[in-house]
């Protein structure tokens, strides 16, 4: 078994299914939030996603008492000491990654390696926030969300990364169940770039009044075989996340990534999607 102690910094969306995904595979996991409250409330929604799992027949009906007691909740991160591996699921901000990750390298044994699930920031600009001896343990791995159920993982290597480490982190996302692809350190990888040209089209085709942001789902999922169409898939990942990358999207590939000015229209609004109560749907 590839990493058996898995430390989770940040018990969000994704921090706190990623925890799940590696508890479901066998591994003791360490969560860590800096909100307290928020980790009490992933501990509840996980408890939701198992649940709804064995409802669809993809868990034993034990898995709620044999998985959740592998997750042990943590208020700070100086018991990550014996973790073989760290991911980093916190705010998307360059500073406060920055500074859990030198929290990190401070903490943990130096074997341990470190990954951060970052969407768009550089890992190799992330991996400069350690000790330079760490770097070749240092490495991206980007999840999708809901990660229970999405299988991709982009394995990305920065600068300094450990070929070994590549291939490690590689089969430990086989072992648990996904199927990883390894992928430059380029803004956006690959999957965003793809993605966000497709939100930004369909985006323009509402502005132009071609289709209603519900049609267009129903194109994608009906005429392009996707399980979510692009405004379905905003408003549950918060439409502001999309704006964020987009604006980096276009701030390194020009304007073929400008958001639409509709979204920044829906943003400064507040509907920012199904949390805020409306978004593309009401
Ligand atoms: N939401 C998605 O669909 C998605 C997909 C792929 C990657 N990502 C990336 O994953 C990361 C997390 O995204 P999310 O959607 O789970 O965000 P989120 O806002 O749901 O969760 C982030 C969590 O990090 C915690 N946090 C913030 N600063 C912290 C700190 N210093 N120490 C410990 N915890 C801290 C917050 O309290 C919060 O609970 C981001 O980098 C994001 O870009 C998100």
């Amino acid at each position: 078994m590839i990493f058996k102690t898995v430390g989770v910094v940040g018990s969000g969306l994704m921090g706190s299914e990623i925890a799940l995904v590696f508890a479901l595979a066998g591994r003791r996991v360490k969560l860590h939030d800096a909100n307290p409250t928020f980790l009490d409330q992933a501990m509840t929604r996980l408890e939701r996603v198992l649940h709804k799992g064995v409802d669809r027949g993809l868990y034993e009906p034990d898995v709620i008492d044999v998985v959740l007691p592998r997750i042990e909740r943590c208020a700070a991160l100086d018991n990550y000491s014996d973790c073989d591996l760290v991911v980093e699921a916190v705010f998307e901000d360059e500073k406060v990654k920055a500074s859990v990750f030198s929290d990190l390298d401070r903490l943990v044994s130096n074997d341990c390696v470190l990954a951060s699930n970052t969407s768009s920031i550089s890992i190799t600009t992330l991996a400069s926030k350690v000790s330079e001896a760490r770097r070749s343990r240092f490495i991206g791995t980007h999840f999708f969300s809901p990660v229970s159920r999405m299988k991709l993982v982009e394995v990305i290597p920065g600068l300094d990364t450990d070929p070994l480490i590549v291939d490690q982190m590689m089969n430990a996302c086989r072992e648990i169940g996904k199927t990883p692809i390894e992928v430059k350190d380029v803004v956006g990888f690959a999957v965003n770039r793809l993605l966000h040209a497709m939100m930004i089209e369909a985006t323009r085709l509402v502005e132009e009044g071609v289709a209603s942001p519900e049609d267009i789902d129903v194109a994608c999922r009906l005429g392009l075989g996707h399980p979510i169409g692009p405004f379905q898939l905003m408003d549950a990942t918060q439409i502001s996340l999309s704006l964020q990358v987009q604006e980096i999207l276009c701030e390194a590939y020009g304007d073929r990534f400008k958001p639409r000015p509709i979204m920044k229209q829906m943003v400064g609004a507040g509907y920012n999607g199904k949390k805020s109560g409306r978004g593309w749907y009401k």
